[in-house]
Parts: C-alpha cells; sequence; structure tokens
C-alpha cells in the first residue's frame, strides 16, 4: 500500500506535490477545507472537505483509505495577517495540527511530513541559514511552525510517530505546462505580484526598501522552483519509510536573488517593461535570507534542479499568463487562452 494523506492538497504547494507523488507511484487522497485551496487543484484525486480540528472526520477519512503516511500543507501562511489575528493563526496551525496527530494516533499511522518555514528562524540570523541556528521567530506565523516542529518531536518521543518538517524558503513557480499555479485569495508573495503587475498595468508594485546592505540595495530571498519542493517531499516520505528518524531540513538554493534582479528577470521573460515604486522598508524585513541546503543534499539525496530564476519565473508566467485570474477562469467554465496566444492581445 502507498497510500498518502494530503492536508491542505488543494493549495499552491500541495497541488503541484500531488502530481509529483502520483506519477512516482503514492495514491493521493487530499483533505482540506477549501478556505484558500480549489476544487480546480485537484481534480483527479479523490478530496473530502473538511476541516483540520475535525480529528474523528480525519481518522475516518484516514481508516477509508487505509492511510499509510501523511503529508501536512493545511496552515494559514500569511506573516503579515499573522500579526493582527495570532489567535487565528494559533488555533488552525498548532490546534489543527495537534487534531490530526491524534487523528494518527487513533488509526495508527506514524508517518508525517511538515510544511515549515524559513520563519521560523527569525531575524539577524548569519547566512546561509543553517538548520542549528537558535529558531527565534518574529511573528505568530513562524511561532506557531515552531510549535508543531516541537509537537512533532514529542510526538515521537511520546508515540513513535516520525516526522520531517520541512522548512522552506521562498516557494514559487509553477508547473512549466501552466496547468496549475499560485492563485492565493490574498497575494503577499513578490513573483505573482510581479507577473500580475505585467499583465494588469496598475502600477501597483512595490519595491520595500532599497537601501539594504545587498548588491543593488533591495532585499535578497530564496526563492524554490514549486517542482523541487514536490521532489523534496518525496525524498522525505522514503527517508522516513527507511526508517529514517524524526529531523528537520531546509529546503533552499543556497543563491539569493535581490527584488530587482527578479524585475528585471521577469521583464525580460514577459517582454513588458513591468513597473515599479520605492517604498519605505517594511518592519521585521530582513535584509538577506538565504539557505544552507547541505543537510537535505546529504541525507535525503535533494538537489533544487528547477530553482534558477529564469526557470522559476519562466514557468510561474506560463501559469499567470494562461490564467490571469487564477482558477476562476475554469470556475466559470471559461477556457483559458492557450499559451500560444498574445501575451498583450489578452492581458491588457
Ligand atoms: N508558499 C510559501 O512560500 C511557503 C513558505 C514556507 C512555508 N510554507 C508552508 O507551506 C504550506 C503550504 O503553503 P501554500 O503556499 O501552498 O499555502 P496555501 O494557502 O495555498 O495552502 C494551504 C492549504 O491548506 C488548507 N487549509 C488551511 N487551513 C485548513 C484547515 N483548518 N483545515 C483544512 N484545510 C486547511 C487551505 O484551504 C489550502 O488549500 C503552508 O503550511 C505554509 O505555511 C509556504
Amino acid at each position: 500500500m502507498n497510500n498518502l494523506l494530503i492536508c491542505g492538497g488543494a493549495g499552491y504547494i500541495g497541488s503541484h506535490c500531488l502530481r509529483v507523488l502520483r506519477d512516482t507511484g503514492y495514491n493521493c487522497i487530499v483533505y482540506d477545507n477549501l478556505s484558500e485551496g480549489h476544487r480546480q487543484a485537484v481534480r483527479g484525486f479523490p478530496l473530502e472537505v473538511g476541516e483540520l480540528s475535525d480529528t474523528a472526520l480525519l481518522a475516518d477519512t484516514i481508516r477509508k483509505y487505509q492511510v499509510d503516511s501523511v503529508l501536512h500543507f493545511a496552515a494559514f501562511a500569511l506573516v503579515g495577517v499573522s500579526m493582527h489575528k495570532p489567535i487565528e493563526y494559533y488555533q488552525n496551525n498548532i490546534a489543527g495540527t495537534a487534531s490530526l496527530l491524534d487523528a494518527m494516533c487513533r488509526t495508527g499511522v506514524k508517518r508525517i511530513v511538515f510544511s515549515s518555514t524559513c520563519a521560523t528562524y527569525g531575524e539577524n540570523v548569519p547566512v546561509p541559514i543553517t538548520e542549528d541556528v537558535p529558531q527565534n521567530p518574529c511573528n505568530p506565523y513562524g511561532e506557531s511552525k515552531l510549535a508543531v516542529e516541537k509537537l512533532l518531536q514529542r510526538c515521537d518521543d511520546a508515540y513513535g510517530i516520525k516526522s520531517v518538517a520541512l522548512r522552506y524558503f521562498n516557494a514559487a513557480g509553477a508547473m512549466p505546462d501552466g496547468s496549475i499555479g499560485e492563485d492565493h485569495k490574498l497575494e503577499t508573495h513578490l513573483i505573482p505580484l510581479v507577473l500580475r503587475e505585467a499583465l494588469r498595468n496598475e502600477g501597483k508594485l512595490k519595491v520595500f526598501g532599497t537601501d539594504y546592505q545587498t548588491k543593488d540595495g533591495s532585499c535578497v530571498r530564496d526563492y524554490i522552483h514549486v517542482l523541487d519542493l514536490a521532489v523534496a517531499h518525496l525524498q522525505a516520505l522514503r527517508y522516513l519509510e527507511c526508517g529514517g528518524v524524526t529531523d528537520c531540513f531546509n529546503l533552499g538554493t543556497g543563491v539569493g536573488s535581490s527584488v530587482f534582479e527578479l524585475i528585471n528577470t521577469a521583464r525580460e521573460i514577459t517582454g513588458i517593461d513591468i513597473k515599479y515604486r520605492k517604498d519605505d522598508r517594511r518592519e521585521g524585513d530582513p535584509a538577506t535570507l538565504v539557505a544552507a541546503f547541505d543537510k537535505a543534499r546529504n541525507i535525503l539525496g535533494w538537489n533544487p534542479e528547477h530553482s534558477n530564476l529564469h526557470t522559476i519565473i519562466s514557468d510561474a508566467w506560463a501559469w499567470h499568463k494562461t490564467h490571469p485570474n487564477g482558477f476562476e477562469e475554469e470556475l466559470l467554465g471559461k477556457q483559458p487562452p492557450s499559451s500560444t496566444d498574445s501575451d498583450n492581445t489578452y492581458a491588457r
């Protein structure tokens, strides 16, 4: 049996992982409340619509599909919103995960791969960031993820549940064929915002802080292709299936790209002169966040093969230009234009 419960599988990263895991022989069952995820992103996969807090439904779903392992993407994931809604973030991300772990205990499932984040490290961390630097998150989102990492270790000690926490840096990109991609209701990620500006020319794109001690004054981040994240999940799962111990791994590339480099690459790829405005620094935005990923490479055998900026933005563009309103087109029964349609004709 190779049956996986994919909590949060209708979201951005989960829906990409589903396809990679299916193609390597796993049966994937999606569990999602669709608060942020999309039914259209999981067409062809069994979908149970439910809440993380519904332990009984989770346990029933695990039994119904004879689930062997869990991949857990489901969470609220916006740093800024978490500052104003800490209770919701703690409830959904920590209590929700406790409920999932409870369901695993009730049904005897012993393996889980968890979506953690570089936001657990906090500010003023030496770069490249290794897994052993002290974690000191500076927002409720990062705190909630760190709390879950600790809970996972406790669940190993108490119940023998083995886990891998994957600390993603900046997830980006899309399926290269443009079939699925990033579509968050409130988009805060830079690449979708840049490509949206390319499509809509609304003058809304802002660069926050241009006086950092970086190569060009703008913030530097480590962008990781969503397909590389998917492969890491596969490898983490295999690691656990082979008796691997509970552990955590950074998923990044070791290479930082600045905001200006990203905008310039997007201009080249789209052929559109994407405009932006300079704005003040945002509180809590470190100058540079770059991962050391040696541990994932050495233990999981992982290598971020798709994660150069050009590939990431090209693949994201294939999605955005054919789905300028995200999954909405498909919801309304409209066919998105084929990728051979002229960008500008459709976009503007
Ligand atoms: N996107 C990134 O750059 C990034 C970086 C680091 C970590 N992460 C983590 O990766 C995971 C996936 O991120 P994403 O960008 O795909 O987010 P997403 O919002 O697109 O996906 C999360 C999914 O979980 C579902 N969900 C949320 N709360 C739920 C609940 N209580 N019950 C059932 N389903 C619920 C949502 O409907 C959604 O489909 C998250 O845990 C996030 O914290 C993301």
